[in-house]
């Protein structure tokens, strides 16, 4: 049985992987296993997430002394010196977890902030192409019944190989691109996994990856909407 470790981490690990630079952070890290594999080329790599508890355990079983896992105390006291120096970000499955738009945007900012301005960005989200599928080969989804595709709402999947359940947001994907501009970031090309609905065995795709770099106009502007 596949989940998403079979269907979009081999996807990502190759394209960060393919990408050039000597300082990746992985934002949103979770419990590090995408951080571990893409550690294999031996880069630097800062894995920051906001939940302590995670990172606990990801600083007790971390064997490699490329990684280096952030709380998010000590992501805040060195924030700043990280300002446009970071040549890659990696935040897989961020971003469609986030209900508040608050947040939502301020880790959009973030990232901007961050990237430098040769430095690519990618970003895994779960498709928001395919929000009204109910069942892909790696899990269930149920929607509200009244779930439009241009709205935003939160929707529960379950994992078919963990059987957890997991709460989602769905943005249509003009929320995104329009939020990433508001930052002076853009769009380079967006991938999305294979997969099929097990309902009707036409192609749909559980996750959508965007490869993002800085708008030209914004690279080398300073502080650029930074508001914390
Ligand atoms: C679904 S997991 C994905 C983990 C990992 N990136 C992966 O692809 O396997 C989402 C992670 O994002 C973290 N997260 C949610 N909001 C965040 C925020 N505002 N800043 C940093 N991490 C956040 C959560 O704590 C959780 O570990």
């Amino acid at each position: 049985m596949k989940g998403k470790q079979q269907i979009l981490d081999p996807i990502i690990s190759k394209l960060v992987n393919g990408l050039e630079g000597s300082l990746i952070l992985d934002y949103g890290c979770g419990e590090g296993q995408l951080t571990e594999k893409l550690a294999l080329n031996s880069r630097k790599i800062i894995a920051y997430d906001i939940s302590k508890d995670i990172i606990r355990k990801s600083k007790a079983k971390n064997k490699d002394n490329n990684i280096i896992y952030l709380d998010s105390d000590e992501y805040s006291r060195v924030r700043d010196s990280f300002e446009k120096k970071i040549d890659i970000i990696l935040c897989s499955l961020v971003l469609c977890t986030i209900e508040s738009e608050d947040i939502f945007i301020s880790v959009i900012e973030d990232l901007s902030y961050l990237l430098h301005d040769r430095g690519k960005l990618v970003i895994a989200v779960c498709n928001p192409l395919f929000f009204n599928v109910k069942e892909t080969e790696i899990q269930f989804r149920l929607f509200p019944s009244r779930a439009k595709y241009n709205s935003i709402f939160t929707y529960e999947k379950k994992s078919k190989i963990t059987n957890r359940i997991r709460k989602e947001v769905h943005r249509p994907l003009r929320i995104y691109e329009n939020s990433f501009n508001n930052f002076g970031l853009e769009i380079e090309k967006i991938i999305q996994t294979p997969g099929i609905d097990m309902e009707t065995g036409f192609y749909a795709s559980d996750f959508m990856i965007f490869i993002i770099s800085k708008l030209e106009k914004y690279a080398g502007v300073e502080g650029l909407k930074k508001t914390r």
